[in-house]
C-alpha cells in the first residue's frame, strides 16, 4: 500500500510504472473568472496531495456529511495512487484569458477516418487521470475531487481501465495482453531512461513552447472499441499479420523472442512482416521516423454492451509526447487506412497537457500558468 511522490519536477502517473487500476475523468470548469479557476486548481491541488500520501480525514459533526465517501475506511491509505492533471484545449478560450499561453500544438482532437467520435464522450477543459492498485481507491479520489470542487467544475465523461493484477507495468520493460490477446506494449519506450524521457516525453525549454509548460507532456486519451466477436472469428495467421506478431510469444513474425529488433532491412517489401502491419504502420524504424517515438501507458476497458448486444470493451489507448504532432498525430496517421481498423473504433477521448510538476505544497498545480 505504498505511497507514491506527489511533488516533484514531473507529475507522477506518467513515466511511473503502471499498477492496475485506472480511471479518467474529463471536467468542464464551472467557474467564470480566473480567480475562481485559481481556488479550483489550488483546491485540487490540496484534495490530491491528501489522497496520494493518505492518512485519518478530520473528525466531522455527525449533523453534517462526514470528509469523505468512507470507501477506503476511517484512514485512508495510498495504495500506489498516482493523480495527474492534464489541461484542454478548451480552458484557453476566452474565459479566462489564457488564450496566448495555450500549449503550441493543443487543439481539440480532430476526427480520423475511423473514428466514429461521441460528442459525450469527448474533450474537456481538464483531465484527472486517477491510477492505483484498485478500482475503489480510484473512485474514492475521484468522488473526493468532486465533492470538494461543487459549483467550480462538472464531470464531463469518465471512463475506467484495468491491468492484470499480478503486475505493476513498467513501460518499455512489462508487457501484458491486450483485448485481442495480444501482447501490448513490447516496443515501447524504457520510462525508466530518463535521457529518452527528456527527449521523447517532457517539454523542455528549447521547444518554442510557453515557459510555463516545461515538465510537462502531451497527454492523448483515445477510448477505442475493439470488435471482439469478429476478431475472436478470424484466422490466427490473419490475426497475426495485421499485427506483425506472433499471438503466444509476442515475438515480430518469423522470430522467436518478443523483444527482437524486427529486422525490416532484410524485409523491405514486408514479404516476413508486411508494410501494412499494425506495428510496421506505427514505428517503420527508419531514420526518418526516429522523431515520432511516443509513451504509450494504455489500459483495458470493458462497459456493458452495444445496443445489438456485442460486448463493449477495448483499448483506452493513452500516450504522452513532447510533441503532439511529431508524436501520436503522425504517427495516427500513418495507421490510418491500417487492416485493423476492421476491428477497431475509436468512440472518444481527447488532447491534453499534463501540467508541469510542482515542488511542494507551497505551490498549486497550474500556478505557472496562470
Ligand atoms: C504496437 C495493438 C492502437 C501505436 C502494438 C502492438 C500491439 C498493438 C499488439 C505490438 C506490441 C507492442 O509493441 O506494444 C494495438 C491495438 C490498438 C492499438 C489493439 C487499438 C485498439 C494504437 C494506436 C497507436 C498505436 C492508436 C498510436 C497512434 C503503436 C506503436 C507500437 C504499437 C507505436 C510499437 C511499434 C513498434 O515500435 O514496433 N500495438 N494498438 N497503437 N502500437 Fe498499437
Amino acid at each position: 500500500l505504498e505511497a507514491q511522490p506527489f511533488f516533484g519536477l514531473h507529475q507522477s502517473g506518467i513515466v511511473t510504472a503502471q499498477p492496475a487500476a485506472a480511471l479518467y475523468c474529463a471536467f468542464d470548469v464551472l467557474a467564470e473568472r480566473p480567480i475562481e479557476l485559481e481556488r479550483l486548481l489550488r483546491i485540487v491541488t490540496e484534495r490530491l496531495g491528501f489522497l496520494t500520501k493518505g492518512g485519518e480525514p478530520p473528525a466531522t459533526n455527525p449533523q453534517l456529511p462526514p470528509r469523505g465517501s468512507g470507501i477506503l475506511g476511517p484512514v485512508v491509505f495510498p495504495d500506489n495512487l498516482t493523480a495527474t492533471l492534464s489541461v484542454g484545449a478548451s480552458l484557453f478560450d476566452y474565459r479566462f484569458g489564457l488564450a496566448t499561453r495555450r500549449p503550441l500544438h493543443l487543439g481539440a482532437m480532430e476526427r480520423f477516418q475511423n473514428d466514429a467520435l461521441d460528442p459525450s464522450r469527448c474533450h474537456g477543459d481538464l483531465m484527472l487521470q486517477l491510477c492505483s492498485n484498485t478500482a475503489e481507491t480510484n473512485i474514492h479520489a475521484l468522488r473526493d475531487v468532486i465533492k470538494n470542487t461543487a459549483g467550480l467544475a462538472a464531470v464531463r465523461w469518465k471512463i475506467e481501465g484495468f491491468l492484470p493484477p499480478h503486475i505493476v507495468k513498467t513501460m518499455g520493460a512489462d508487457t501484458v495482453r491486450n483485448m485481442l490477446g495480444f501482447k501490448d506494449g513490447t516496443a515501447n519506450l524504457d520510462a525508466r531512461n530518463a535521457a529518452l524521457m527528456d527527449r521523447y516525453v517532457w517539454v523542455g525549454p528549447e521547444r518554442g513552447e510557453p515557459a510555463w509548460t516545461v515538465g510537462g507532456s502531451y497527454q492523448v486519451v483515445r477510448i477505442i472499441r475493439t470488435m471482439v466477436e469478429r476478431w475472436d472469428r478470424t484466422p490466427l495467421a490473419e490475426q497475426e499479420a495485421i499485427i506483425g506478431r506472433h499471438k503466444g510469444s509476442g515475438a515480430p513474425l518469423g522470430q522467436t523472442h518478443d523483444r527482437e529488433d524486427p529486422g525490416y532491412e532484410a524485409d523491405p517489401d514486408g514479404q516476413r512482416i508486411s508494410l501494412a502491419a499494425h506495428i510496421r504502420l506505427a514505428n517503420p524504424r527508419l531514420p526518418e521516423t526516429r522523431d515520432n517515438l511516443i509513451l504509450r501507458r494504455s489500459y483495458n476497458y470493458s462497459q456493458g454492451i452495444s445496443a445489438s448486444g456485442q460486448l463493449d470493451m477495448g483499448l483506452l489507448f493513452v500516450c504522452y509526447q513532447a510533441d503532439l504532432v511529431a508524436g501520436f498525430v503522425t504517427v495516427q496517421n500513418r495507421l490510418s487506412g491500417e487492416q485493423l481498423e476492421e476491428y477497431i473504433r475509436p468512440v472518444g477521448g481527447g488532447y491534453f497537457f499534463a501540467l508541469p510538476g510542482i515542488p511542494d505544497a507551497g505551490r498549486y498545480l497550474g500556478q505557472s500558468l496562470l
